[in-house]
């Protein structure tokens, strides 16, 4: 690889940068330059840096701000002699995502340790000079500026975009085995460029940082905190399909991690555990036919003629009674039969149900007065209900481990 030709050095001989910043841009004309002053304003003169805006032909002409940026620097700098931080533009041609955009800066960086950041003042530069300074003393380290330890907070955030952030965070933790990282989906980390040596990223979407911890945990990772605000200027690129691109990242980490990194007793242990959990779906989803039959039945089929009300409320309670029944046998292969160990084992599922219920209606209720639309809020609702379901009867009506 060919190396930068203008930098200049401070107490070294070698022309490598020891630092490239990785800035991935789409539509952020009005922030970056003021972005890049800021950063200058921010690392010490003896660090020589690099910084990569990876732009993918934004319409707003960001690219080309960037580049006018950078020839009015040169003419300057040839004037005052103070380049130690060289700036450059990689031009894609079209919007590719945001993965692809920092892959092809972190391929294209000369630096010894590679930072990558927003370039829209979510991630402060005044953050920078912490990270350099756990880069230094932690040997070949990843560092991960986070929003969710101590210390740190967000900023200009609304409830949905938090609670999604929250969750999404939360699955990730849970099944891919980085839970003791607070933030693995900070889009704000750094890392010795030897960490990725090995290492195919073949993930799409926002989630970089998460495919990087996944595959190389021998690494030492450290979180620091800081303060995360939301952009001021311009909107966010996050849609429907950066949703769809992470459940599908997360499904192909989670095998990768299956293959890789787990052994015969944790692979045992998650084909159990999403076994029973498809089966207790599947139960639901019975519960659901069993409930809108029975109640169709009572009010206006052939059987009787009850008043509507009763005959919902008879539906319902079948309907928990045959899921009882099914989770019984078939989800958790429980065979106790004793009268006593049935009815407190009914009724402990009885209360579960109800406790689920209250808990979608309470979530329905916050997220619709928090200008949450009725469709998401429903769906959110209805998830958080049902594994709140799962979980708990799991672990109290039939006595099981949560995990296997
Ligand atoms: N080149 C390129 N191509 N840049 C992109 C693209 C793309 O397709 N999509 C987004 N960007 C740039 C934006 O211009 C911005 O600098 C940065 O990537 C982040 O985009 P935002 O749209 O501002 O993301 P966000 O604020 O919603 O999400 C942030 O938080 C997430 C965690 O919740 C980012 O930091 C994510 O990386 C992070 O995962
Ligand atoms: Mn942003």
């Amino acid at each position: 690889m060919q190396q930068p030709d203008n930098v200049k050095l401070f107490g070294s001989k070698t022309t490598a940068p020891q630092l490239s910043i990785v800035i991935p841009t789409y539509n952020e004309a009005e922030n970056i330059v003021n972005l890049l002053k800021s950063i200058k304003k921010n690392i010490d003169n003896d660090i020589l840096t690099e910084i990569i805006v990876v732009d993918d032909n934004s319409p707003d002409g960001t690219g080309k701000l960037v580049d006018d940026y950078i020839k009015n620097l040169d003419q300057s700098n040839r004037k005052e002699e103070n380049g130690v931080i060289r700036i450059r533009t990689i031009h894609r041609k079209q919007k590719e995502g945001l993965i692809q955009a920092i892959l092809q800066g972190i391929a294209s960086a000369f630096g010894e340790h590679i930072l990558i950041m927003d370039a829209d003042f979510s991630h402060p530069p005044e953050t920078i000079p912490i990270i350099i300074e756990n880069l230094q003393k932690n040997d070949k380290c990843i560092i991960v500026a986070s929003r969710y330890i101590k210390g740190s907070c967000i900023e200009g955030w609304k409830l949905k975009r938090r609670i999604l952030s929250f969750g999404a965070n939360s699955i990730a933790r849970l099944s891919l085995n980085v839970g003791n990282i607070r933030d693995p989906m900070s889009g704000f980390f750094a890392f010795h460029k030897s960490s990725i040596e090995n290492i195919q990223f073949n993930t799409k979407g926002y989630k970089i940082l998460l495919e990087l911890l996944v595959k190389c945990r021998k690494t030492k990772v450290i979180e620091i905190p800081y303060v995360f605000t939301d952009r001021k200027i311009g909107k966010s690129k996050m849609n429907h399909m950066t949703i769809l691109n992470y459940l599908h990242s997360l499904w192909k980490l989670y095998r990768y991690g299956k293959n890789e990194n787990l052994n015969s007793q944790d692979i045992k242990n998650s084909i159990k555990f999403f076994s029973k959990t498809g089966r207790f779906f599947t139960v639901g989803a019975s519960g659901l036919l069993v409930n809108y039959l029975v109640s169709i039945l009572l009010s206006s089929g052939l059987q009787a003629k009850l008043w509507y009300m009763e005959s919902t409320s008879i539906g319902i309670i079948v309907s928990i009674s045959s899921n009882f029944i099914l989770n019984k046998l078939w989800t958790f292969g429980d065979r106790d039969f004793s009268p006593r160990h049935l009815v407190k084992q009914y009724l402990l599922f009885f209360i579960i149900c109800s406790l689920g219920a209250s808990l979608q209606l309470a979530l329905v209720y916050t997220l619709v007065e928090s200008h949450v639309s009725y469709e998401w809020s429903l769906l959110f609702a209805v998830v958080a209900a049902s594994v709140s379901n799962f979980i708990l009867n799991k672990r109290f009506t039939f006595k099981e481990k949560i995990w296997g």
